[in-house]
Order: structure tokens, then sequence, then C-alpha cells
């Protein structure tokens, strides 16, 4: 840790991977935090700890409004976090306060894909969740295509407000996402200006 294969040209600032629940973002982000030598962490992680009970069950027992509650006060608290690549719960871009906050933090990567490849991806990992499978009826592909184009259709506008880059990730591995993103942020570093009133030149 004592010597980061890779640093931001303006200091020490964080990678945060928004996009769809089956995007890839814990995935891709513990191999890009192992690349560039930073710490990982899962907002997801973070809020279950808050809670001391899984997502499934904060949804059944609190409600998706408890549930965002906690998300936001976690994403609250990243601020002075550096050197970290950190993965957001899909819907973090759902509530207008968290953006700032995560604007704040680091550069914000929008892991995008295709509604059935998201679908195939949720619908190999049923029961964890709640906004696809919450009802507990295990569902098709096909149904869970529809759920994925249905919230997606309400999200993608937020999500592609909220990125400073969007990696198309159909078709390509979790390797292959993270060099993406290694490339990307290298060229920021390259074409960052220097000027001390833009601290943040990704934007
Ligand atoms: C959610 C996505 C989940 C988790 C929760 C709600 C969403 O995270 O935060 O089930 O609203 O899209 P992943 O995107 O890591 O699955």
């Amino acid at each position: 840790m004592s010597n980061p294969p890779f640093t931001f040209p303006f200091g020490s600032m964080n990678v945060l991977l928004i996009g769809f629940m089956g995007a890839g973002k814990t995935t891709v982000g513990r191999l890009l935090a192992e690349r560039l030598d930073y710490q990982f962490v899962d907002t997801d992680d973070l809020v279950v700890e808050r809670a001391g009970k899984p997502i499934p069950r904060i949804f059944a027992e609190d409600g998706e409004a408890q549930f965002r509650q906690w998300e936001t006060e976690v994403i609250r608290s990243l601020q002075g976090r550096a050197q970290h690549v950190i993965a957001l719960g899909g819907g973090a871009v759902k509530r207008a306060e968290n953006l700032p906050l995560l604007k704040a933090v680091g550069a914000i990567v929008y892991l995008a894909a295709s509604p059935a490849e998201l679908a195939r991806r949720i619908h190999a990992m049923p029961g964890v969740r709640p906004l696809i499978d919450g009802d507990g009826a295990k569902k098709t592909l096909p149904e869970v295509e529809g759920r994925v184009r249905e919230l997606l259709a309400e999200r993608l506008p937020l999500y592609e407000r909220a990125a400073d880059i969007v990696i198309e990730t159909t078709g390509l591995t979790a390797e292959q996402v993270c060099q993406e993103v290694v490339r990307w942020l290298g060229s920021a570093r390259v074409s960052a200006p220097q000027s001390p009133q833009s601290p943040n030149p990704l934007r």
C-alpha cells in the first residue's frame, strides 16, 4: 500500500461505480480496487451493517423508505474516504439529495448493460433483490426482464445524469470492464488541467 500504482493528479479521491442491479458493480469494483491498490467498499454492505440484517429483511420489515434513508446516511458517511473503489446499490441515484454527496466523493462510473443481460444475471441469483422478487414468488426470466425494463426506464436518466463516464458492459467480462475503467482514469489523468479552481477535472 505504500506506493499505489495509480494516483489521481489532484490528490486522493475515489472511484464510484453506479448502475442497475446485476451490472457487475461489486465484481468489477473488487478487481478495480486490486488493480489500483485501493480499498473496496460496497454501500449495500454498509447498510446491512447499520441495519443489522440482510437487505431482503430490511425491505420486508422496515420498507424501502427506511432502506433509502440508511442508504443516504451511508453515502453521507463516505465523505473523507480516499483511494477507495465504492460500489453503490442500484437505487442510490433515486434520491436527489444523494447526487451532490456522490459527486463530492469521487469520479462516477456508470456500468451500463442491456435489460436482457441484466435480467439473466439477476435471474441467476433469486431471492436477494426485493425490488425484483420481494413477493417471494420465483420469477421467470421474461418476468424479471419485464421488471428490469420498467425500473430501468425510470432510472436511466438518473444514471446518465450522475455519470462522469458511461461504460457499456454488455458482452464484456469483468476483467475487460475493469480495463476500460482503468483506461478512462488514465486518460482523465493525462488530460487533467492543473488549475486549483477545478479540483475535479473529471467533470
Ligand atoms: C437496489 C439494488 C440493490 C440493493 C437493494 C435495492 C435497487 O443493490 O441496494 O436491493 O434499488 O436497485 P445491487 O445493485 O448491488 O443489487
